[in-house]
């Protein structure tokens, strides 16, 4: 029986244009999806905007636009990524639209009627230079689990908590720097310490669905356990969740308490069930009906919801979600998926230039989107665990691989069957049936990997077998038969095994590489490539196209480009970009901070005692410095390029002293010392190490 499923991804903030991280949550969703319908299974996937909050209503205001006219330009950017990596939502939609209004508040509606909203006066931040309570996003301070600095007011990045940011400790403005006072102010909370909500939630988070899968993944529960359940004295951290804001807040009103909306994470993950209602109503040409439909497929038993997130965003969609749908008389998720994070070259994402990869770039140099698709995949299993681009490893992963084993075997038999047999494929004996019932019986494999998101090992398996029809293509030598007399029967049956072999092993590419398998089908003259039934083979007789080059290698120049720092001026994010600002140094004036940000930072004025440089690095030198702390510190600077150890020795730079120390490959840095650059070091090369004027000590504190 065929399944009907409803499939998500995050709903990303629609305050910047999406990075390859984003891209790379789509990909494994949109792989998935395409797995499903190959099954004969019927989709619907799903994404929208995430446009409330309060971070987007400040960037909106910075930019001088109204929130929605912020949130529709980055709307408006979102095509050429999505198409361009082939990624088949069938709606984008923005949690601002008509139906996550309604939604919202009707879920919301239930749950108070369940008995689960209370509302409490709290005594709440309040940036008096700015007139509003502060967000939490625009408090900072220490994580009151861990003692993370810097942390946000709702969550901890470090140690994932959840808090409030009345518990923080040190707390200060992000907008304005100065230390909030604490005001009282009517909030609603979402009462998720009723037992009730403690007992569904240890219930559904350990259970499974219909098909015997975990809601969660293992790790992923092991994770969340421990705000679910009760510690040795009975106590579990699990409190009452604060679901709304005061105005000014760009968000949905609460019913019937004027001056209130929902805390952005209430509305965002609704967005899931208005983006789906928006499209059905888009489908039916008809609100009414729409939502009626829409009402039908949610009341289905038989509808199973799927969300892939990533890890950061665990609890609103382990415990919050699930728990707001359950009390609100709705469908569960099926289960929640969850990904890890991808670094580039072991760097987190980052906006700046530099490091990163950015897709539209990626693009615009005419590199295969579909080579990004098989490398993500060719790294990615079932499990919450990161996910490294590594440039060398793409390249020989795409060219030995995906080219070298997979479309080398068309090419290799193509020409033949063409040129010297009409385009006909011919009988196939023995050894060549026994290698293609070999490839079709990893068919069920190949299907369960996909199902359970193990694509890594799909297409590891799927190169395995590649391997073992190149080692028959070897020992029975195409080349070397079209050459012999007489062995013009056994060329075409090697070349129409190579041409069989082809069709299954693009079968079970297909979810990875939805546009090449297209190609192939029209090449080979077959109907689309399916799972979930027994692959036919095209057989005797079938008449397939003329060959074209299905697919380049990736050329090393096109990876130094994609890398390389951008010839122009930095781009600066797409909505708060100042128009045709002077870039100093080539890169904009970073945003404004408070002078207890720069007091953060203890700049000491240091001797160098000694500098050398560090063997087996070309980048580095290694300087031992004196900041009149009785004793002396090891820092590795990247500056070898730019400075003769010997030029060093003896000078004073400035010492950023109380930086975190960082282990290195080459030892302990205590520190960083400071240098200035051009952003673009290419069109301006050359560092230069800070000095501080003659008369300065070490030790000095740099204000
Ligand atoms: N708006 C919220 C999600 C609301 S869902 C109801 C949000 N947005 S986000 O834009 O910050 O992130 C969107 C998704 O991208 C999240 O699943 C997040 O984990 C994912 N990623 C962000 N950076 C990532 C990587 N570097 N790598 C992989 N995924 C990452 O959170
Ligand atoms: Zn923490």
């Amino acid at each position: 029986m065929s399944r009907q499923l409803f499939v998500t991804t995050a709903l990303p903030y629609a305050n910047g244009n999406f990075h390859i991280g984003h891209i790379m949550e789509y990909i494994q969703a949109d792989i998935w999806v395409r797995y499903q319908r190959m099954m004969g299974n019927a989709v619907h996937f799903v994404c929208a905007d995430d446009a409330h909050g309060a971070p987007i209503m400040i960037a909106a205001e910075k930019a001088g636009k109204t929130p929605q006219q912020f949130v529709a330009d980055i709307a408006a950017g979102r095509k050429p990524y999505l198409d361009g990596f082939h990624i088949g939502f069938d709606n984008w939609h923005s949690t601002d639209g008509i139906e996550n209004h309604q939604l919202a508040q009707a879920i919301y509606l239930d749950l108070k009627a369940a008995g689960l909203i209370a509302t409490r006066v709290i005594a709440q931040f309040f940036d008096t230079e700015k007139n509003m309570f502060l967000p939490d996003r625009f408090i900072k301070g220490e994580c009151p689990k861990c003692g993370a600095k810097d942390q946000y007011g709702d969550n901890c990045e470090e140690c994932g908590a959840v808090y409030s940011p009345t518990e923080l400790k040190n707390p200060y403005s992000a907008l304005t720097g100065v230390t909030p006072v604490l005001r009282d102010s009517e909030h609603y909370f979402f009462k998720l310490s009723d037992p009730r909500c403690a007992e569904f939630l240890e219930h559904w988070t350990q259970g499974s669905n219909g098909r015997g899968q975990a809601h969660l993944q293992s790790e992923v529960y092991n994770k969340i356990k421990e705000w679910l359940l009760p510690d040795e004295a009975g106590q579990r951290d699990l409190g009452d969740w604060d679901i709304s804001r005061d105005a000014p807040y760009f968000g949905i009103e609460i019913p019937d308490a004027p001056g209130k909306y929902f805390y952005v994470w209430l509305d965002a993950p609704i967005g899931y069930l208005a983006s789906l209602k928006n499209r059905f109503i888009k489908l039916a040409g008809d609100s009414a009906l729409g939502a009626q439909r829409y009402d039908a497929f949610m009341a289905d038993p038989a509808t199973e919801q799927y969300h892939f997130i990533g890890k950061d965003i665990i609890t609103f969609h382990t415990l919050f979600w699930p728990a707001m749908l359950h009390f609100s008389g709705r469908k569960t998720p099926s289960a929640v998926f969850v990904h890890g994070f991808l670094t580039v070259n072991s760097e987190k994402m980052s906006k700046s230039r530099g490091t990163g990869l950015d897709p539209l770039k990626y693009l615009s140099l005419g590199m295969n989107p579909e080579w990004l698709r098989y490398y993500i995949a060719a790294k990615l299993n079932a499990r919450n665990e990161d996910v490294e681009f590594s440039p060398e490893d793409f390249m020989a992963r795409v060219n030995s691989d995906l080219v070298g084993k997979y479309i080398n075997i068309a090419s290799r038999a193509a020409g033949f069957i063409s040129k010297r047999f009409g385009g006909r494929l011919g009988a196939i004996s023995e050894d060549g049936a026994a290698l293609l019932a070999a490839l079709r019986a990893q068919q069920a494999t190949i299907e369960e990997l996909y199902e359970d998101r193990e694509y890594a090992r799909a297409l590891r398996e799927t190169m395995l077998l590649a391997d073992r029809v190149n080692a028959y293509v070897d020992a029975n030598k195409p080349w070397e038969l079209a050459k012999q007399a007489g062995m013009e029967a056994r060329l075409h049956d090697v070349c129409s095994v190579c041409i069989e072999a082809f069709a299954v092993l693009t079968t079970y590419l297909k979810p990875v590489l939805p546009t090449l398998a297209a190609q192939v089908e029209a090449f080979l003259g077959v109907a689309p490539l399916a799972f979930g039934q027994a692959a036919a083979a095209l057989g005797q007789g079938h008449r397939i196209g003329d060959y074209q080059h299905l697919m380049q290698r990736v050329d090393v120049k096109q990876l130094e480009a994609l890398f390389a720092p951008a010839d122009a001026a930095p781009q600066a994010d797409a909505a708060t970009a100042p128009a045709a600002a002077a870039l100093p140094g080539g890169e904009a004036i970073a945003p404004a901070i408070g002078i207890e940000d720069f007091n953060k930072l203890d700049l000491r004025i240091a001797l160098i005692v000694n500098c050398e440089a560090v063997e087996g690095s070309t980048k580095l030198l290694r300087l031992t410095l004196d900041a009149g702390e009785g004793r002396t510190r090891n820092v590795f600077s990247g500056i070898a390029g730019a400075c003769k150890p010997a030029d060093l020795i003896g000078q004073l730079t400035v010492l950023v002293a109380n930086l975190a120390p960082r282990k290195m490959k080459f030892g302990l840095s205590e520190g960083m010392v400071l240098s200035a650059s051009h952003a673009d070091e290419k069109a301006s090369p050359g560092i230069y190490l800070l000095q501080a004027a003659p008369g300065a000590r070490p030790g000095m504190r740099v204000h």
